[in-house]
């Protein structure tokens, strides 16, 4: 390629009207059960925006679902579990996922992708940890409380529940990749809540069993979470290809973090995006002289896009990328 590759995390989604007009009422769980639908949502932002790869459209919770955890995903709210995950019975209620049977509809929709894409498809699970989270809070959390009193109470049954959700999302992202992924992002989205102490005690053996399960997958393996400046260099151990960085850090001193192996991937603050083309030009450009001398660049957003986002600043900023990096800089 001969620029900085860009993409964006929730390139598909409520900012493009013509998301809007497909998407059905309901749960996103109930829309992946169609992929010809799940396929075409998944080419949209594609098609109008130019980026260099597509992201499957499913969601961290579809796998834990399908194995009878008993999930939703509410609009406008996120993840909900009817019966939380409190004590060690609840592991029972985690059982081996079998992709084939279980959530076939994924790996067709892949399937379909991989026939009309000619950029690549990344694959993606949520990683233990995130998923944790939303198993044990029962909705989305702002302080962990009950996931961390888990942790720190009974260390034997977390250790036992990451490793459940560990072996699940091998499981999913093997079918991804079978079926034509052709790179795989590991969400710890809610990762940066954790000091690095506990991170590396009680998340990163989990995170790494499924690094080293995906390195004979033979496709680049991203790990990427929000407000994770301090966990950057464990990010890099747990064995990441290319480690996903938010807004917060600038990417010169996530070089410094990370160490010369792995690709960044970043970072561009999604609000400032909403807030119009002028501050996303001026920010772009210095997202990428941060970037600018370290080999091994991905221009993303430091998280998800907005869904208030206008769909043309986005379109705009894929222009400016591959410009400003097209003209002999890197
Ligand atoms: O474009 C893409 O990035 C691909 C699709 C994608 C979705 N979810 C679709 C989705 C991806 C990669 C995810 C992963 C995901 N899901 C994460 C990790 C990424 C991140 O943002 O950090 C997390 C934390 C979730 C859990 C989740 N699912 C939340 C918090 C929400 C938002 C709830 C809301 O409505 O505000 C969802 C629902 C969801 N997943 C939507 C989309 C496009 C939006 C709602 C919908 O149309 O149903």
């Amino acid at each position: 390629m001969p620029w900085t590759p860009v993409w964006y995390m929730r390139q598909a989604g409520r900012s493009l009207p013509e998301y809007r007009a497909l998407r059905r009422e309901g749960s996103i769980l109930e829309v992946l059960r169609h992929p010809e639908l799940a396929a075409e949502i998944t080419l949209q932002p594609v098609r109008r925006y130019g980026v260099d790869a597509a992201i499957l459209y499913s969601d961290i919770v579809a796998p834990v679902a399908a194995v009878g955890f008993g999930v939703d995903v509410t609009p406008g709210v996120g993840p909900v579990v009817e019966r939380p995950f409190s004590s060690r019975g609840d592991l029972a209620r985690l059982r081996d996922l079998e992709p084939d049977l279980d959530l076939p509809w994924v790996a067709e929709t892949v399937r379909i992708l991989a026939g009309e894409l000619d950029v690549p498809l990344i694959g993606f699970a949520g990683a233990p940890f995130t998923v944790a989270s939303y198993l044990v809070e029962g909705r989305p959390s702002r302080d962990y409380l009950r996931t961390k009193a888990l942790m720190l109470t009974d260390p034997a049954t977390w250790h036992a529940l990451l490793d459940r959700l560990a072996s699940i999302a091998v499981a999913s992202l093997r079918a991804q990749v079978a079926a034509g992924a052709s790179a795989v992002q590991i969400f710890d989205s809610w990762a940066g809540t954790l000091d690095p102490d506990t991170y590396r005690r009680f998340v990163l053996p989990a995170t790494r069993r499924i690094l080293t399960e995906m390195a004979g997958s033979g496709v680049p393996r991203i790990l990427f979470g929000v407000g994770t400046g301090e966990l950057l260099a464990d990010f890099a151990d747990a064995g990441a290809d290319v480690v996903g960085v938010d807004w917060r850090v600038p990417l010169d001193v996530a070089r410094r973090r990370v160490g010369p192996g792995p690709a960044l991937q970043g970072n561009l603050d999604p609000a400032v995006c909403v807030a119009g083309w002028g501050p996303t030009a001026e920010r772009a450009r210095a997202v990428l002289a941060q970037a600018g001398g370290t080999s091994g660049h991905v221009f993303n957003l430091g998280h998800g896009v907005l869904p208030e986002t206008d769909p043309a600043v986005l379109e705009r900023l894929v222009e400016l990328v591959h410009e400003e990096t097209s003209r002999g800089r890197r």
